[in-house]
C-alpha cells in the first residue's frame, strides 16, 4: 500500500534551498539597486579562487557560458576536435559547436559515468586539441592517468566541475587534490540542482595566468544579464517554495509550476533551442550580484553539504550493496566525491521513477540520453547514434537517488524502504 509523506522528496525541485535561502531571494529581489553590481562575484571569485590553492576564478551567468569562456580563450576554432563524454547535458556540447570546433564523444565506464580511457585513445587523432573531462555526479575521473595521455598527445586538458565541487582526489604526490586544478582549466556550475545553486551561474578557474586574464578580457567584454532574466531567476527559490510543498496536493503545485513557466516567471535549466545546438539570446552574460549573492552564502556551507551528501551515500550503499551490488555506482579508492546524486542501474528506470512519484518522491533520472534531457537533436550536435554504446545502455538504466542535504535522515529511510520494496535491478 502507497504512503504518504508529509514533505515530499524532490530530487530537482530547487532541492539545495533552505529557508535563509528563500529568504535571501526575497531580500534581493527588493534591492533592485544592487542587481547589477558585480561586487558580491568579485568577492566569490577570489574566495573560489583561494579555495582552489590560489588559483583564479572567472563568473559568468552559468557553467555553459564558463565552457564558451574556456574555449574562446584557448582559442579552439574551426578544424579543431575537442573530446567529451556521452552520458552528459547537451550544453556541455553546445560551445564546441559554437566555436566552430567538433565534438567528438567518446564512451563511458559503466560503473563510475566518467569517461573510458581506452575508448578515448582511439578517437584522439592529429586535430584532437582539448581533452573535457567531466567529473560525472561528483566522482572524480582517473585525473593522473588522463594528464598522462594529454601530455602523449599535446592535449589541453578541461575539467567540466559542475556536479564535483570540493570532489578531491589523491594526486601522484599522494596528497588530496581539489577536481578543478588538476586540469589546465575546469569550468563549475551553479544551476538549481548543482552542488550549491543560484538557480544559474557558474565559474571558470586556471592556474595559468594568461588564461586568466584572457578569461577576465572576455568577462569584461559582456554585459550583465536583462532585469527580466534575473528577476525571473530570483523568483525561483521563491516559487519553490510554494511549489515544493503543494506539488502532491492532488496537482496544486505541478500546475503552478507549469503556469509559472508557460508565462516566464520560471526559467528552464535547459532552452528549447539549446536541445537543437542553438545558443538562446540571454546567453553569455556576467554574473550578477542579485544571484552571487545566492551562491556565496551556500558556497560558506559547501564543506557541511558535501559531509552530508557523503553520509547520505554512504546509508545507500550499506543498505544496498548486499542486495543489488552490480547497480550501484563503483567506490574508487582515493576519491572523495560530491555525490551530487546516487545513481544506480535498473531494467526497468520509468517504473520505478513512476511508483515513486506515487509515494510522493521525485527521483531523479540523469542522464537518460546520451546527451540529455529529451528531445536532443542528435545530428544537430554531431553525435551519432550507436558511437557510444556502453553509454547509451547506461542511459536506458538509470535512476538517481537524492543526495541533497535538506533530506533528513528520515528522508533517507524511506528512500531506503522504498528501494527495498520496488527496486529491480
Ligand atoms: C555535466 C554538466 N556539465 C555542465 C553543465 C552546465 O552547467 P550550467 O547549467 O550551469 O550551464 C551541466 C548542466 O546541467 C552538466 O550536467
Amino acid at each position: 500500500m502507497a504512503f504518504s509523506l508529509s514533505k515530499p522528496i524532490t530530487i530537482s525541485l530547487s532541492p539545495n534551498t533552505f529557508g535563509p535561502d528563500v529568504l535571501r531571494a526575497w531580500v534581493s529581489l527588493f534591492k533592485f539597486w544592487k542587481w547589477k553590481d558585480t561586487r558580491v562575484a568579485s568577492q566569490l571569485e577570489r574566495r573560489f579562487g583561494a579555495y582552489h590553492g590560489d588559483s583564479q576564478a572567472v563568473s559568468f551567468d552559468s557553467g555553459r557560458s564558463s565552457w564558451q569562456a574556456i574555449l574562446l580563450a584557448l582559442g579552439v576554432s574551426s578544424g579543431d576536435e575537442v573530446l567529451l563524454q556521452a552520458y552528459t547535458c547537451v550544453v556541455v556540447a553546445n560551445p564546441i559547436l559554437w566555436a566552430g570546433a567538433t565534438p567528438v564523444y567518446v564512451d563511458i565506464d559503466t560503473g563510475t559515468y566518467n569517461m573510458d580511457l581506452i575508448d578515448l585513445e582511439r578517437k584522439i587523432t592529429r586535430r584532437s586539441k582539448v581533452l573535457l573531462i567531466q567529473h560525472t555526479f561528483g566522482l572524480m575521473a582517473d585525473m593522473n592517468e588522463v594528464i598522462k595521455i594529454a601530455c602523449r598527445h599535446g592535449l589541453t586538458v578541461v575539467e567540466d566541475c559542475a556536479h564535483a565541487l570540493g570532489a578531491e582526489r589523491l594526486n601522484g604526490k599522494g596528497t588530496w587534490q581539489k577536481a578543478g586544478t588538476f586540469g589546465d582549466a575546469a569550468f563549475f556550475s551553479f544551476g538549481r540542482d548543482k552542488v550549491i545553486s543560484s538557480v544559474y551561474g557558474g565559474m571558470a578557474l586556471t592556474g595559468d595566468p594568461r588564461l586568466a586574464a584572457r578569461l577576465q578580457t572576455y568577462q569584461s567584454s559582456l554585459s550583465l544579464p536583462s532585469r527580466r532574466w534575473i528577476v525571473q531567476q530570483l523568483l525561483h527559490p521563491i516559487l519553490f517554495s510554494l511549489i515544493v510543498p503543494l506539488y502532491f496536493t492532488g496537482s496544486l503545485g505541478k500546475l503552478l509550476l507549469v503556469a509559472c513557466q508557460k508565462i516566464g516567471l520560471l526559467s528552464k535549466a535547459v532552452y528549447p533551442c539549446e536541445k537543437q545546438g542553438k545558443q538562446h539570446a540571454s546567453m553569455p552574460r556576467r554574473y550578477p550580484d542579485a544571484l552571487a549573492s545566492l551562491a556565496s552564502a551556500q558556497f560558506a556551507h559547501l564543506d557541511r553539504f558535501n559531509e552530508r551528501r557523503s553520509q547520505i551515500a554512504l546509508l545507500y550503499r550499506r543498505e544496498f550493496v548486499s542486495l543489488w551490488p552490480e547497480s550501484l555506482p563503483s567506490e574508487v579508492e582515493g576519491t572523495r566525491s560530491a555525490h551530487l546524486r546516487f545513481t544506480m542501474q535498473t531494467s526497468d528506470p520509468q517504473m520505478i521513477l513512476a511508483s515513486a512519484r506515487k509515494q510522493h518522491m521525485l527521483l531523479g533520472d540523469w542522464y537518460q540520453q546520451p546527451l540529455a534531457p529529451g528531445g536532443v537533436g542528435y545530428g544537430a550536435v554531431g553525435y551519432a547514434p550507436g558511437s557510444c554504446p556502453v553509454a547509451e545502455v547506461a542511459a536506458m538504466r538509470t535512476i538517481n537517488l537524492p543526495t541533497y542535504p535538506r533530506l533528513s535522515d528520515r528522508d533517507v529511510q524511506k528512500v531506503i524502504d522504498f528501494m527495498k520494496k520496488e527496486f529491480k535491478p
